[in-house]
């Protein structure tokens, strides 16, 4: 969602700043603005609906000139307070027009403070709930104890607005300062020399450093060229975490690829060697920041994962593993129903909460529900500090890197092999696998970025086919057991880039309903199990394909290599490797990520920025 980026250093501010604002598109947005003080008193703020290039092109119409200066900030707005139109885009400013503020989250008591504003006879000139903390800091700016103080402006606005924020905020009598603040939602200062950023996200800054501190709750940061200053909302000294990012530039940018989303799914294998390594050492499963004690994990009498979207279906994938592992019931449920429905929670429930981002409002609402009823909640997560794993009880980081095309690839499957992890270290706390047999799980799974690889190697003719059926009016998928959740991750993918209608089932479900909807042609996507692994599975499913396909259907097969028995049934045969059951979703959800991105490329589609999508969803 919102794409936050300030700048105070001795580079002109215009250039790092719309640099920073193109590393974040992928967040999702639909209008962009800018601020720049020229250090000579002036605030000169353009913006634009749309994408980033309107606001380029409208910034080359009035002149670049204009935005001299070495200190400024941008933003890239995702719609909630009013239309995706110029005026509601951010930076906003007071009457005025002295102070501009960029702004992510809700600030829920926003009617409360513009009716106030309103009755002071302060005129709105948006519908955004932003546009209060500009009136509002101006004004704590100009009266009372934070007179001529524009951190302590800052801090005491704070200190009113409810609900999540990150908020950025300039002032034209102080042209080599930045004050930031967070509550909720995601804010890094990137400490360079001699120059400082704060962004919602390092990708914003990784092009100039990799030094990084990630700020804590309700804190505020003051930066200038010289340093950075964390403050708390009382305007307190306070600690906040320095860290160094761990991957650089090349991470962040296309390599060669035409879209981000190609380039991830190839970095599939080294996204799963990355998230597994270092997790298994003198013959034991550890995990990341573990505040949660072997006890605790022996107490555990039930899981619940709770996640979004492709997460959810990482969940849905690890419910097999865990409960088969643990003998412990597992529920997966996604997280906007989860804290709804008064789910049956106390201490010795563990909440596995995944989420690639860390960021995900529903994810974060669900944790601090289960915390709320005493569970103990271990998340999952992609991104070093991010929201999710700091309200947790402990952490496992996914290395799957930085996944900046919105649709999920290389940190789903970074999340399989991480809820996995935490299957093996349940199952070696509480005694139900010998370390023998944990050693050979942990193996197993240690063989899989090579059979990914391998998967890779022979995508050719998924494209080729993604071309062929591109113009399909529907496409489904099914699968049964582990490949159930796999099904439903191809038909989600397809969703979400291609913008077809598509839906996954379980196979066994097809006769109760969903059979009505073959028709002669109708691509249908088989996740075949491995006719070793599970021979039961394996004859109901072909008897599935033959039924749809004495229906019209055009069958896709997606099996083991070597299977004969199926070759009969497709029309179109997809083989992967032989892989143990349980971990047989690592390997055909390879050709269902590319069979979708074909499809949206061959429709003319945007891979990596579809519509209406952002990658971090931070409202509920
Ligand atoms: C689908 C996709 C989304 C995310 C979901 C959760 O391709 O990317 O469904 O998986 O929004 O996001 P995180 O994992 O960041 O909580």
């Amino acid at each position: 969602m919102c794409g936050i980026v300030g700048y105070v250093g001795h580079r002109p501010a215009l250039d790092v700043v719309l640099g920073g604002l193109r590393r974040m598109e992928y967040r999702g947005y639909d209008s962009a603005g800018v601020a720049v003080l020229d250090g000579a008193g002036a605030l000169t703020v353009e913006r634009k609906a749309g994408r980033l290039a309107n606001l380029e092109a409208r910034l080359d119409e009035v002149g670049r000139g204009h935005f001299g200066g070495t200190a400024g900030m941008g933003h890239t707005r995702w719609a909630t307070h009013g239309a995706p139109v110029d005026r509601n885009s951010h930076p906003h400013r007071d009457a005025s027009q002295r102070v501009a503020v960029v702004h992510n989250g809700i600030i829920e008591n926003f009617a409360a403070l513009r009716a106030e504003l309103e009755a002071d006879g302060v005129e709105m000139a948006s519908d955004t709930d932003t546009e209060t903390a500009a009136h509002l800091v101006a004004r704590a700016y100009t009266e009372g104890d934070t007179k001529g103080d524009l951190t302590a402006s800052v801090a005491a606005v704070c200190r009113r607005l409810e609900g999540a924020f990150t908020l950025v905020v300039t002032h034209a009598d102080h042209p080599d300062t930045i004050v930031a603040a967070r509550r909720s939602s995601p804010l890094v200062v990137g400490v360079g020399e001699g120059e400082h950023f704060v962004a919602s996200d390092v990708a914003a800054f990784i092009e100039h450093t990799r030094e990084a501190v990630e700020l804590g709750q309700d804190q505020l940061v003051v930066i200038t060229r010289e340093g950075y200053e964390v403050l708390d909302f009382h305007g307190d000294a306070a600690q906040a975490k320095p860290f160094t990012v761990d991957w650089d530039l090349s991470a962040a940018e296309k390599g060669g690829h035409e879209y981000f989303m190609l380039k991830e799914i190839e970095e599939q294998p080294e996204a799963l060697a990355n998230t597994l390594r270092g997790h298994f050492e003198s013959g034991r499963i550890i995990l990341d920041e573990q505040r949660i004690s072997d006890q605790d994990l022996r107490d555990v009498d039930k899981v619940f994962v709770v996640a979004c979207g492709s997460a959810y279906h990482s969940g849905l994938v690890a419910k097999y593993a865990i409960e088969h592992w643990t003998r412990l019931p597992v529920e997966v449920e996604l997280a906007s129903e989860f804290r709804y429905r008064d789910p049956v929670l106390d201490r010795d429930t563990l909440v596995v909460a995944v989420s690639q981002s860390g960021e995900t409002a529903d994810t974060l609402e669900a944790v601090r529900h289960a915390r709320e009823q005493k569970a103990r909640v271990l998340a999952v997560c992609n991104t070093n500090g991010a929201q999710i794993p700091r309200e947790s009880d402990a952490v496992l980081y996914t290395h799957a890197g930085p996944e900046i095309g919105v649709a999920s690839t290389k940190a789903f499957l970074a999340q399989i092999a991480a809820n996995y992890l935490v299957g093996l270290a349940l199952a070696q706390a509480r005694g139900t696998k010998y370390p023998d047999e944990v050693a050979r799980e942990y193996a197993e799974l240690e063989a899989m970025p090579a059979a990914v690889q391998k998967v890779l190697s022979t995508v050719e003719q998924v494209r080729d086919l993604g071309r062929r059926i591109a113009d399909s009016k529907a496409i489904l998928f099914l699968g049964r057991h582990v490949g159930f959740p796999v099904a439903l991750e191809g038909a989600l993918k397809l969703k979400e880039l291609a913008y077809m209608h598509a839906e996954g089932f379980a196979a066994g479900e097809l006769k109760h309903g969903p059979i009505a909807l073959i028709e002669e042609g109708l691509p249908v996507v088989v996740v075949m199990p491995s006719p070793k692994g599970r021979a039961v599975l394996h004859s109901k499913l072909v008897s599935n394909i033959s039924e749809i396909q004495a229906r019209g259907a055009r069958t896709i097969v997606i099996a083991e290599e070597g299977d004969e028995t199926v070759r009969p049934f497709a029309d179109e045969l997809i083989e992967v490797p032989a892989v143990p059951t349980l971990l047989q979703p690592l390997v055909s959800t390879v050709p269902l990520q590319v069979l979708a991105a074909e499809i949206a490329r061959a429709r003319g589609y945007d891979v990596d920025k579809p519509r209406n999508l952002a990658k971090s969803v931070t409202v509920e």
